[in-house]
């Protein structure tokens, strides 16, 4: 969607994988969908690294309404959960220097069975931009598949003619995966800002990779869709919860930087260890993932006797001196094996493609080893850990020269 937003992926909050829809706030205070989860979220957020790192959208999911709307016909938040109202929380999150963004239903209710917008389009949309809010998750039950393609681009209109910002996350392809239809890839392009393509991720390891092998078999659909304004969702980051052990957190992390995947955080930043949070604050794994460009990687190689899956994305072109432009490119090597003791990977760059005759600097992202300069053929002895990645970028020297006469001249 060309309105200017989510030029990057988006990177940010959601509640609904780490606090679904738990409304019993009298016996479950602390985790219950209330205003003041939302505002302990933005918080941390703001204060813990996050917001530097990127992070901008506190987001709500559903179950924050009320269970019917009011006399006139309008939402409004439930009044025991979040006695201040969405305005208030929208200040409060501005006030930290984020953005808020909200949940709603293309169709009659929600997943939830809180009211959904149909029939109501045009002023709920008002009433979001009345509440300031700068992000809106439009789910998808409660009404028919054959109506997205008119459903959707309208709400959307309504929210573009409210003269408020605000990205537009779409679930419309999610529901679309067991028809045999044609996916509408150039509406969505045109209509939304992000789109959910895929399951609920859900917290385990099984679930992560199912969906990282769902993009992997789609990927010569997916991977031209993507870019500036316009990125798949392959669903939230499970990083700092329970289903996920460190080293999977980090494969989590690392391909959903090659998938030009929205980052969105779903955990409890109140209690998150510091190892956990220094994989969401990776710099460089963050610069993949926000590379200008968007191009969304690919996984290049999967061998099922091995057990051995490569991605690789590239990023960060540089006009050579002769006027060829050459890619950086980001690499992960992720083991699936089981067999307990770390994978010994050891091959020619070239086989990742990297085949710039003058050689690559090669360097972890993850433990900040640099490798040095390397040649297509020569072999970068690598070890990975059963379930995790060693993720490294490439840098071909023509690109560093280049940077480096331009910080001479
Ligand atoms: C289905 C969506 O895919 C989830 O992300 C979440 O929003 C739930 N609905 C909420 O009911």
């Amino acid at each position: 969607l060309d309105n200017g937003l989510a030029l990057t992926p988006p990177m940010g909050w959601l509640a609904w994988e780490r606090f679904r829809c738990n409304v019993d706030c009298k016996n479950d205070p602390q985790n219950c969908i209330s205003e003041s989860l939302f505002m302990e979220m933005a918080e941390r957020m703001a204060t813990q690294g996050y917001k530097e790192a990127g992070y901008e959208y506190v987001i709500l999911d559903d179950c924050w309404m009320n269970k019917s709307r009011d006399e006139k016909g309008k939402l409004t938040a439930d009044p025991e959960r979040f006695p201040s109202g969405i305005k208030f929380l929208a200040k409060y999150v501005h006030s930290l220097g984020l953005k808020l963004g909200i949940y709603e239903d293309i169709g009659t209710l929600t997943c939830g069975g809180y009211p959904g917008i149909e029939g109501h389009e045009e002023e709920d949309m008002k009433t979001f931009a009345e509440w300031d809010i700068d992000y809106v998750k439009l789910d998808g039950c409660y009404m028919d598949a054959a109506e997205f393609g008119t459903a959707y681009p309208r709400v959307g209109q309504f929210m573009n003619k409210t003269g408020r910002s605000m990205v537009y996350s779409c679930s419309w392809p999610a529901y679309l995966i067991d028809s045999n239809e044609t996916l509408p890839w150039k509406d969505l392009i045109q209509y939304c800002n992000l789109w959910r393509n895929y399951d609920d991720i859900q917290d385990s390891y099984d679930s992560f990779t199912n969906i990282a092998a769902w993009f992997a078999k789609k990927q010569d659909e997916l991977i031209p869709v993507a870019g500036p304004g316009h990125w798949n969702d392959p669903d939230m980051l499970l990083v700092g919860n329970f289903g996920l052990s460190f080293e999977q957190q980090k494969a989590q992390m690392a391909i959903w930087a090659i998938l030009a995947a929205p980052l969105i955080m779903s955990n409890d930043l109140r209690d998150i260890g510091h190892p956990y949070r220094r994989i969401l604050l990776n710099r460089e794994v963050i610069a993949i993932n926000q590379d200008v460009l968007g191009i969304q990687g690919r996984q290049t190689a999967s061998s099922r006797a091995k057990g051995i899956e490569i991605w690789t994305r590239p990023v960060t072109p540089t006009t050579t001196a002769n006027g060829a432009t050459v890619y950086s490119y980001a690499v992960v090597i992720w083991n699936k094996r089981d067999d307990g003791t770390p994978y010994p990977y050891a091959q020619p760059i070239s086989s990742y493609g990297l085949t710039e005759k003058k050689g690559y600097f090669i360097r972890n992202l993850y433990t900040g080893q640099d490798y040095g300069l390397l040649q297509p053929n020569d072999v970068l002895p690598l070890k990975v850990v059963p379930s995790g990645v060693v993720m490294f970028k490439a840098t071909p020297v023509v690109a560093i020269k280049t940077r480096s006469v331009q910080e001479d001249a």
